[in-house]
C-alpha cells in the first residue's frame, strides 16, 4: 500500500516534485519499466485459473477497489511509487483474466504477437493525436496507407485509385475507430445521411434533422434491416441516430444461421408499403454468437434493388479476406458500400482498433464530414473530419505492424490454425454422447451443449436420418424423422410428443429476377457450414433441463475450472417450438497457441463437472433410489 501518511506531508506537494514526473524522478522510468516487465513475465506464467470470473468475495472486492477519494499528495519518493505499482499488481494484475491462455477458448480476445507490447510503449511515447495533421503529421499518412491496404484487400481497385485517394483532401478509404461498435455506428450514420440527401430545396438530414427529412421525402419512418443475429451495436446506433430500437427489423435465420432471404424480401416489401425507408441492409460475417456468414452476394443485390446501403459487419469474420482457404466464404463483400472489420479481433492487434471501410471514398465526405476552423479544416487531410471520435491514439500503428509483419500469408496461417482447432474440437464434441453440437464451425466459432445422462440415449434411437439437399436456394438442411422418445427419462420428466423439425424450406419470392440471382448461389454456399444433425431431438421440457445443465456447467467451469468457453442463448431451427432459444456453450478459437491437448483438457474438465452437477441434481430432486 502507498504510505498515505508519507504522501500527505506538505513538503512533498511542491511544483518541483510534480515536475519530476516529466523530468527526473527519484525512481526513474527505467526502474518502473523493469518492475512492470517483471509483472508481465509473471502474468504470462501458466496460471491455475483463467480468472474469467472474480474469485474474490464482494467484501474483498470492496476492500481492494472501494476507495472513492482522489489522494491529495504527490507520490514522488521511491518506495511509495514502488508501493503503488505493487498494489496494482496485487489487486488487479494477479487476478486479471488470462485472455491469452490456451485453455480460454470462449471469447474473441486472444494472445498477441510479441511486437505489439513494445509498440504500445512507442505509441504512448509518441502520443500522437490522429484527429488532425498538426498533431500527427506523418501518422495521418500511415493511417491512410493502412486503410488503403485494407480497402484494396476487399475492393481491389486500381493503382491510380489508391494513389488518388492517398493524397486527396476529399475522401477517405475508411476510418480507424476504437472498435467494431463505433465502426458500425459510423456506417449507420453514413447510411442515414445517405438515405436523405441534400436537394435544391432541402439541406439534407444532417442539417434539417430526422423529422424534417422524413416529412420532406414522404416517409413515415426509417429502418435498419438485418438478421436476428445482428450485433447489439446496431441497437446503440439506432438509438443514437434518433431512429429508435423498434426500427431495427431483425429477420429470422435458417438452419445455417444465415438470414432468410425469403423473409427479408417479405419484410422489405412490407416496409415499402408502409413507407418506411430502409437506410441499410446489414449482412454479417461472422455472427458474434454462432459464427455464421450471411449470403452477402445476394444481400448486396437485394440492397441495390431496394435502394438501401449495404453494410457488412465483418468485425469478426472480415479478416478471412486474408485467408487463402476461407476467403471464398465472404463472396459478395466486395459489393458492400461499407464494411466493419476489427483489428483487435482477427488481425491480432491490441484492444482499441476497429475500422470502417467505404467502397467509395467520397461517401463519408458527402454524408458525415464536419469541419471546424481551428482543428479539422476543410482543405486539410485531417482525419477528424470524418471520424466520429475526436482525439484518437495512433492505434493504427498496431494494424500497420500486424499487416506488414505477419503479412497476408501469416494472417492466413493464423486463421487456419483457429479454424482447424475449432473443427477438431467440434469433432471431439460430436464423439462424446455427453454433448450435442448445435452449430458446426464454418470458421472458428461453434456451439454445443451438455446433455445429462438420462437424456443421452435418444442419440442412439433415431430411426432414420435423412439429409436432404433442398433444391430451394436457402441452404442444405437436415431433416430428422420420428426420433423415438427416451426410455430412461427421470421420473420428474413427463414424456411428451417430440418436436419434429417440419421446417418448410419452400420459399416464395416476390420477384423472378431475384429468384434467378438467388439460385445462382450454389457456387458459393459453404457446404461445410451446413448442419447435419446426427443426434436426436428434445422436447421443450427436456430442453429446459438441458439448458440448466449447460448453464450450470459453464458457470462452474468459469468459477472452478482451468478451462473456459462462453455461453449464449440461440434460437435454432432444430427446436422451433422452443421459442426462448437453447442455452449453449460457445467456442471461439483465435489464439494460435491453443493445442489439441488444451482442447481435450477443456472438454474433459466439462465432462467431469457435468457428472458432479448431475449427482447434485439427482440429490436435489431426490432421485436416488
Ligand atoms: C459481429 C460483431 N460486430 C460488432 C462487434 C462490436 O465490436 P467491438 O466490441 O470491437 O465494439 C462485435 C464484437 O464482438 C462483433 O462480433
Amino acid at each position: 500500500m502507498v504510505d498515505k501518511e508519507t504522501i500527505k506531508t506538505e513538503e512533498n506537494n511542491t511544483k518541483e516534485n510534480v515536475l519530476k514526473f516529466f523530468k527526473d524522478c527519484e525512481i526513474n522510468e527505467e526502474n518502473v519499466q523493469q518492475y512492470i516487465d517483471s509483472i508481465i513475465k509473471e502474468f504470462y506464467k501458466p496460471s491455475p485459473s483463467i480468472y474469467a470470473a472474480n474469485t474474490d468475495t464482494v467484501k474483498e472486492l470492496q476492500s481492494k477497489f472501494g476507495d472513492s477519494s482522489i489522494p491529495k499528495g504527490i507520490v514522488c519518493d521511491k518506495s511509495n511509487i514502488k508501493n503503488y505499482f505493487s498494489e496494482i499488481k496485487t489487486n488487479v494484475i494477479d487476478k486479471s483474466t488470462r485472455v491469452s491462455s490456451p485453455n480460454m477458448v470462449g471469447h474473441m480476445t486472444s494472445a498477441l504477437p510479441f511486437f505489439h507490447r513494445p509498440l504500445s510503449k512507442l505509441i504512448t511515447s509518441l502520443n500522437q493525436n490522429v484527429v488532425k495533421v498538426e498533431t500527427s503529421a506523418t501518422m495521418t499518412f500511415l493511417e491512410r496507407e493502412t486503410l488503403s491496404k485494407l480497402h484494396r484487400a476487399f475492393y481491389n481497385n486500381t493503382d491510380e485509385f489508391y494513389e488518388k485517394y492517398l493524397s486527396t483532401t476529399e475522401g477517405t478509404f475508411g476510418c480507424v475507430t476504437s472498435g467494431g461498435t463505433i465502426a458500425n455506428l459510423t456506417a449507420m450514420w453514413v447510411a442515414r445521411n445517405n438515405a436523405f440527401p441534400k436537394t435544391e430545396d432541402f439541406e439534407g438530414i444532417e442539417k434539417e434533422g430526422v423529422i424534417s427529412a422524413l416529412s420532406y421525402y414522404g416517409y413515415n419512418n426509417m429502418a435498419i434491416v438485418g438478421s436476428e443475429l445482428m450485433h447489439y451495436s446496431f441497437k446503440k446506433a439506432a438509438d443514437i441516430l434518433g431512429m429508435g430500437l423498434k426500427n431495427i427489423y431483425t429477420i429470422p435465420v435458417d438452419s445455417d444461421y444465415k438470414m432468410r432471404i425469403d423473409l427479408l424480401i417479405e419484410k422489405l416489401e412490407e416496409l415499402k408499403q408502409k413507407k418506411i425507408k430502409v437506410i441499410a441492409i446489414v449482412g454479417i460475417a461472422c455472427t458474434t454468437e454462432v459464427g455464421s456468414i450471411d449470403k452477402l452476394d445476394i444481400l448486396a443485390d437485394i440492397a441495390k434493388k431496394y435502394g438501401a446501403l449495404f453494410h457488412v459487419d465483418g468485425a469478426w469474420g472480415g479478416s478471412f479476406i486474408m485467408s487463402n482457404k476461407y476467403r471464398h466464404l465472404l463472396k459478395g463483400i466486395e459489393k458492400a458500400d461499407t464494411i466493419t472489420i476489427d483489428g483487435h479481433k482477427l488481425l491480432y492487434t491490441p484492444m482499441g482498433c476497429g475500422i470502417v471501410l467505404f467502397k467509395s471514398p467520397l461517401l463519408p465526405t458527402i454524408t458525415i464530414r464536419k469541419v471546424a476552423s481551428y482543428v479539422i479544416r476543410a482543405g486539410s487531410m485531417d482525419h477528424g473530419k470524418t471520424t466520429l471520435e475526436g482525439s484518437r491514439p495512433a492505434n493504427v500503428l498496431y494494424l500497420h505492424a500486424s499487416l506488414n509483419l505477419l503479412g497476408e500469408n501469416g494472417l492466413s496461417q493464423l486463421l487456419d490454425i483457429g479454424v482447424n482447432n475449432a473443427k477438431y474440437m467440434a469433432e471431439l464434441i460430436k464423439s462424446y454422447p455427453q454433448f450435442e453440437l448445435i452449430s458446426k464451425p464454418v470458421t472458428n466459432i461453434f456451439l454445443y451443449r451438455y446433455i445429462p445422462s438420462w437424456l443421452r440415449k435418444k442419440s442412439y434411437e433415431i430411426e432414420q436420418i435423412e439429409v436432404k439437399s433442398i433444391s430451394s436456394p436457402v441452404s442444405t438442411v437436415s431433416t430428422i424423422h420420428s426420433p423415438t422418445q427416451a426410455t430412461t427419462a427421470l421420473p420428474i420428466i413427463e414424456s411428451e410428443e417430440e418436436n419434429h423439425n417440419d421446417n418448410d424450406n419452400s420459399i416464395t419470392f416476390c420477384n423472378d429476377t431475384l429468384k434467378d440471382q438467388i439460385s445462382d448461389i450454389s457456387d458459393f454456399t459453404d457446404k461445410e457450414g451446413s448442419l447435419i444433425y446426427e443426434e436426436s431431438h428434445y422436447n421443450d421440457e427436456e430442453n429446459a433441463i438441458i439448458d440448466y445443465f449447460t448453464t450450470e456447467l459453464q458457470a462452474r467451469q468459469k468459477r472452478e475450472g482451468e478451462g473456459f468457453v462462453s455461453k449464449t442463448t440461440v434460437k435454432t431451427t432444430k427446436y422451433p417450438t422452443y421459442s426462448k432459444g437453447v442455452d449453449v456453450l460457445r467456442v471461439v478459437i483465435a489464439n494460435p497457441l491453443v493445442t489439441e491437448d488444451n482442447i481435450k483438457a477443456v472438454v474433459e474438465e466439462q465432462i467431469k463437472l457435468g457428472e458432479i452437477i448431475e449427482e447434485e441434481y439427482k440429490m436435489n430432486h431426490k432421485l436416488i433410489k
